[in-house]
């Protein structure tokens, strides 16, 4: 039985969050369903932030109202503060990812508040959402890098699982915020986590930004982590760090990961149909190389001079 691989989609947050123009709410829906039917294990749908802040996805409530769920799928949504968890509860998320970054430099340009009082926050967050049945997943942006502070120590990093572990969350993702990760750190830093904190659920975030985005999951494979995520086409990137681009582009990573007999669940063809959709839909070119060159089982026809001539 060949391993299982679980695929997140974050297009709809982390790729139309950046884009320039004004994507219409239905062809965001569009989107989603198209990727809903893929086999992808979680869409993050969009987030519950202020939509001045963020004003591609001010139409979070209405995303969330039109898109026709699959029950195999967890649909989730960024939400910075209490006030986005009750919008996001009153829209019928499934899962609320949770947001801080591991350097403080980030989280203020990113929130506007210290790490401290992300967390403080977050029971805010926590005491609106008491009582219902809603999963709760903590980000770690920046947890490889930092675009503003270089560096971002370890420690850091795991005091952040400590602290979202204390507030009883089912998993953990690592963002790499501007794709400053490298495979070996992704290795060091899994294995880290993994000893200390054994049963949190991993999940890792990576930005294409450097060509290292397949690479490093590859290593957070060989670490052991079983769930990935990445934007179709490749589009995304955070509108509070300089120099963002792309997420690793999901159709790649399970092209690569169905390539080394991984089970992504992923009806890949279907995954790709959606890429050439949303490059429609964003009028621009996307980042996404499967779409461009075919799968590499994809056979081109004979050079002529080679065709064995038919009698
Ligand atoms: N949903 C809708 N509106 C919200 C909101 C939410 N979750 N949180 C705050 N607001 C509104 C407030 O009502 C207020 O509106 P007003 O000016 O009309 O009164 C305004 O936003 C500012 O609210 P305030 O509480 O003072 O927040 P802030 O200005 O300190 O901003 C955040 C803090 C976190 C709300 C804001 O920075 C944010 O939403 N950031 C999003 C970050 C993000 O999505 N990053 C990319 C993904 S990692
Ligand atoms: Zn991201």
């Amino acid at each position: 039985m060949s391993q299982r691989v679980f695929i997140h989609d974050v297009v709809a947050r982390d790729g139309f969050q950046i884009e320039p123009n004004w994507i219409p709410t239905e062809r965001k829906i569009e989107i989603i369903d198209r990727l809903s039917q893929t086999g992808v294990a979680k869409i993050e749908a969009t987030s519950f932030v202020s939509p001045k802040a963020v004003p591609q996805l001010r139409d979070a409530a209405d995303v969330m109202a039109g898109i026709r769920r699959n029950p195999e799928v967890t649909y989730v949504a960024l939400v910075p503060n209490a006030r986005g968890a009750e919008r996001a509860l009153a829209a019928k998320v499934d899962e609320i990812v949770l947001v801080v970054s591991a350097s403080e430099t980030h989280n203020r340009a990113n929130v506007r508040r210290s790490v401290a009082e992300s967390f403080a926050g977050f029971t805010e967050v926590l005491a609106a959402l008491r009582g219902s049945d809603v999963a709760i997943v903590g980000a770690i942006a920046t947890a490889f890098g930092c675009p503003f502070e270089g560096v971002v120590p370890e420690a850091q990093v795991l005091d952040c699982i400590g602290r979202y572990v204390d507030l009883g969350v089912r998993g953990v993702t690592f963002g790499d915020t501007t794709g400053m990760a490298n495979p070996r750190q992704v290795e060091q830093l899994v294995v880290r986590a993994r000893e200390r904190f054994s049963d949190v659920e991993l999940t890792l975030h990576f930005h294409n930004t450097r060509g290292m985005g397949l690479a490093n999951v590859v290593a957070g494979l060989a670490a052991g982590v079983a769930r990935f995520e990445g934007c179709l086409g490749g589009l995304g990137g955070c509108p509070f760090a300089p120099g963002a681009t792309g997420n690793v582009c999901t159709e790649d990573v399970v092209h690569m990961l169905q390539c080394m007999g991984y089970d992504t669940g992923v009806d890949l063809d279907r995954m790709l149909e959606a890429s050439r959709r949303l490059e429609e839909i964003v009028g621009h070119a996307l980042p996404g190389q499967v779409v461009k060159a075919g799968k590499s089982s994809d056979l081109h026809p004979l050079p002529a001079e080679l065709a064995t001539p038919s009698t």
